[in-house]
């Protein structure tokens, strides 16, 4: 199905949300991030982030792309991230006992699931630890709806960050991600270096974040499959794959809302002809509790196949995946088999919930535990 809405800023747009279409359609290299006229394009958000569109046609932006992926995808290799486990399983043991050393209701979000992932992709990236409050507060800038100036200033902030931090490790090279687009990149390319590193650090804790807070609501309104997952630790990957494709019990997406994309030629969906510049919007979360591919959509339960596409699909699948499904996993095994019971502490209703943030989730998550 596609119907016409309008986006968070106030655009017009195709909404897709039929499983099929928007796995399709994601797939699709008709459908790009670049528009041919930018500054006229209609718009998702007013944020730097899925905002306006670069100047690009189809054949530049696959050009790009196709090096995008070609420096990053080695470093986030399923096999490389199966390696990093037993170090995640510690940081995410290390950080459960931080919590539990505090009094409770303790605030998992603060002291698991935003540290977790942040530790992670700052080993991995090889970016100090200690700057984790200056470029939080920049990436929360830059993911901001609404503030075009507040998310420019974030980015930029960013930006000039992961530069500076580019040309130190050009003179003190690490073994870290970032050294090594420095080694496979010609010289003079350091600006699009800390534009993607900033990328990754963005990309690589905002929406696991997210989803670790998603998991402790999922599980905590479910106690059965809690109780599940404590005795059968080894459903730990399928829980979380049903965490993955599950919405937010505190969600407040918009119902319109979805992964914008520009039609880069003219092309026909659902029988409706997309004229080249129109903005289509890929409804993975609609996709995600389609009926007809996932019998009883809002049950958050134990499936056999779960074919979501909360990572995306296609060329643009997301590079990250493996390593936040190792993060997750291990976030997860540690909890079940950690605690005799573990919920949270307030009602889902009372969450403050981070309206302002592309990604969403919540501000903060009070959790009560007693010790297995
Ligand atoms: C649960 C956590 C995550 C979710 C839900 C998620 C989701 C997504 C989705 C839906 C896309 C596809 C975007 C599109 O089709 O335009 C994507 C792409 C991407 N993700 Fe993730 N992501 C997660 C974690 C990560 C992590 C940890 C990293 C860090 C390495 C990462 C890096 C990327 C990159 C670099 C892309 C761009 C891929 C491309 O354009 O080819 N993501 N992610």
């Amino acid at each position: 199905m596609i119907k016409k809405v309008t986006t968070p800023a106030g655009d017009p747009a195709w909404l897709v949300t039929d499983y099929d279409q928007v796995k399709t359609l994601l797939a699709d290299r008709r459908l790009g991030r670049g528009h041919p006229d930018p500054d006229n394009a209609p718009k998702f958000t007013d944020s730097v982030l899925l905002g306006k569109p670069h100047q690009a046609t189809a054949e530049e932006e696959n050009e790009r792309h196709t090096w995008m992926r070609r420096m990053l995808a080695p470093s986030f290799s399923a096999r490389n991230m199966e390696l990093l486990r037993p170090r995640v399983r510690r940081l995410a043991d290390d950080l459960l006992d931080d919590l539990v050393r505090q009094p409770q209701p303790a605030d998992f979000h603060e002291a698991v699931s935003f540290q977790l992932p942040v530790l992670v992709i700052c080993e991995l990236l090889g970016v100090p630890y200690e700057d984790r409050e200056t470029f939080r507060r920049w990436s929360e800038a830059m993911s901001t709806l609404g503030d075009r100036r507040k998310s420019e200033e974030g980015f930029t902030n960013l930006w000039t960050y992961m530069g500076e931090l580019v040309e130190r490790k050009k003179k003190e090279p690490g073994d870290d991600v970032i050294t090594r687009l420095i080694e496979g990149t010609p010289p003079g390319q350091e600006e699009v270096i800390a534009q993607l590193s900033a990328g990754l650090l963005f990309a690589g804790h905002e929406t696991t974040v997210a989803v670790i807070d998603r998991g402790v609501m999922l599980l905590s309104i479910n106690p059965d499959q809690w109780d599940a997952l404590s005795k059968n630790p080894n459903d730990i990957p399928n829980a979380v794959e049903e965490i993955l494709r599950h919405r937010s019990p505190a969600s407040q997406r918009p119902e319109d809302s979805g992964m914008p994309r520009y039609a880069m030629a003219d092309i026909e969906i659902d029988g409706v002809r997309i004229p080249s510049g129109d903005l289509v919007l890929l409804g993975i979360d609609q996709a995600n509790h389609d009926e007809i591919r996932f019998p009883q959509p809002h049950a958050f339960t134990s499936r056999e196949a779960n074919p979501h596409l909360t990572f995306g699909h296609g060329p643009r699948f997301c590079i990250g995946a493996p390593l936040a499904r190792v993060e997750l996993t291990e976030v997860f095994g540690a909890l079940v088999t950690r605690f005799e019971t573990f919920g949270l502490a307030v009602d889902v209703a009372q969450l403050t919930l981070r309206t302002e943030q592309l990604v969403g989730g919540v501000a903060q998550l009070p959790v009560r535990w007693t010790d297995a």
